[in-house]
């Protein structure tokens, strides 16, 4: 039987997985795993700049099939929206789409006790507003909608009942101002059920492909430090986005996962609130936001930007059993004469961290090791002209982590990547 390979962020999130997505074409089958609206994936095609959020990225690819998993949770206004601006480019991409009938549907008033639980929270997280966490919490409540509901003749009575649940929720907390109208959402409802897209069971039906000999990707959105379980809790998502995410939100076994790629940034970012102690507030930090256009692509909130931290990526290989991995964005780095890479934390009593601390917090300050630069590499497309700076940059990354470097991404260009192995 073929197996699953796996496509995850290292960081938090933002590392450029949609550009390699597409890229991969080896793949007949891309799939999402978990998350929502909330993951912008940006592909670059000629001229156009496509934001994918809850579409997977194998979508362009003609002889694709592109699966929203079981572990997912989908706004069904903004996947509309989200389809029919991607069928400007091709009508026929609905019949590449098919939805798990178990993935958790975010209705609007999941976006309003978003905004309220921000607002009246001490401890802000700084999400995207797009319903993520209420949607998450109202599964691991067991009372949410899934796409599977659509076809029950309770379901609009079902839907009144989360809705009555979630007013009950924002008056109490004096947030009921917004009145909201369930037309949009019906509207929605009525053009998911007649658009031709596929409801499947995703554990049946990638079994069989994979019985079949069909090779599948498994998409991860956000990154690793944003998990719920591993991430920089209480500052991450709402959901698994680490191996373990890939089986429970498609529901494959984890003898079905093949290779698994990880997928880094040459430095780091980090959007909304959280600990991030390789983060630069000066202008080294804005020269990164600026060359590498730094702005989120779901909220377009400014990133935060700092060094790379190899504390994180070694938690981030290890959690997920990484095999290889994709080094983006090198090309920012071009033109700093010597480059800052952590190693380590210390905290103020001088205790060092060489692995992730329980509490990542202020107090964890960076342990650098300073490395050489390199000068403009965004025309280089083969491994013998890769300066010597960056050369020396892969090499300690990969004898750190023990993972072999296998791309090097020096542009946003779908060309612009550099094969380190040939
Ligand atoms: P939520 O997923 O909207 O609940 O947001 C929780 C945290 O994850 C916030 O800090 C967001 O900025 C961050 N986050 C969520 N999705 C992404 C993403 O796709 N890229 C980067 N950060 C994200």
């Amino acid at each position: 039987m073929a197996k699953v390979d796996v496509l995850l962020g290292l960081q938090w999130g933002d590392e450029g997985k949609g550009k390699f997505t597409d890229l991969l074409s080896e793949y007949d089958i891309f799939a999402r795993f978990q998350g929502g609206p909330n993951a912008g994936h940006t592909i670059v095609i000629g001229e156009k700049k496509h934001v994918l959020h809850m579409v997977p990225s194998g979508v362009f690819n003609e002889g694709t099939i592109n699966l929203l998993g079981g572990g997912m949770v989908i706004d069904l206004i903004l996947f509309k929206e989200e389809v029919e601006s991607l069928q400007q480019s091709d009508p026929g991409i609905t019949e590449r789409l098919l939805v798990c009938q178990n993935a958790n549907i975010i209705i609007p008033t999941h976006r309003l006790l978003d905004g309220m639980n921000e607002k009246i929270s001490s401890n802000k997280i700084g999400t995207t507003k797009k319903g993520i966490g209420p949607a998450y919490t109202d599964r691991t409540q067991r009372k949410g909608l899934r796409i599977g509901d659509l076809f029950s003749i309770y379901f609009k009575e079902k839907y009144y009942k989360l809705r009555k649940s979630h007013e009950q929720l924002l008056h109490s907390n004096n947030c009921n101002e917004e009145v909201l109208s369930d037309d949009d959402f019906f509207a929605a409802v009525d053009w998911f059920l007649e658009s031709g897209i596929q409801v499947v069971y995703s554990g049946y039906y990638l079994r069989k492909q994979l019985s079949a000999g069909k090779k599948v990707l498994a998409e991860g959105a956000q990154g690793t430090m944003l998990d719920i379980n591993h991430g920089t809790y209480p500052f991450v998502t709402s959901s698994n986005v680490t191996i373990g995410g890939v089986c429970t939100g498609l529901g494959i076994s984890t003898k079905m996962i093949g290779k698994v790629i990880g997928i880094a940034k040459a430095y780091t970012t980090r959007v909304g609130e959280g600990p991030f102690p390789t983060e630069l507030r000066n202008s080294t930090g804005d020269r990164m936001k600026d060359v590498g256009c730094e702005y989120g692509s779901t909220t377009g909130r400014p990133r935060r930007c700092g060094w790379l931290d190899m504390v994180v990526l070694k938690h981030a290989v290890q959690t997920n059993g990484v095999d290889e991995i994709i080094l983006t964005k090198a090309d920012v780095l071009a033109g700093f004469e010597s480059l800052k890479v952590c190693v380590a934390y210390r905290d103020e009593d001088g205790n060092v961290y060489n692995d992730m601390p329980f509490d990542l917090s202020e107090k964890h300050m960076p342990v650098y090791k300073e490395l050489p630069g390199w000068g403009d590499i965004s025309d280089i497309r083969e491994s013998y002209h890769i300066p010597i700076g960056l050369t020396g940059y892969i090499k300690f990354i990969e004898e750190t982590l023990g993972v072999p470097i296998n791309i090097v991404s020096v542009g946003p260009e779908r060309d612009q990547n550099i094969k380190t192995r040939i």
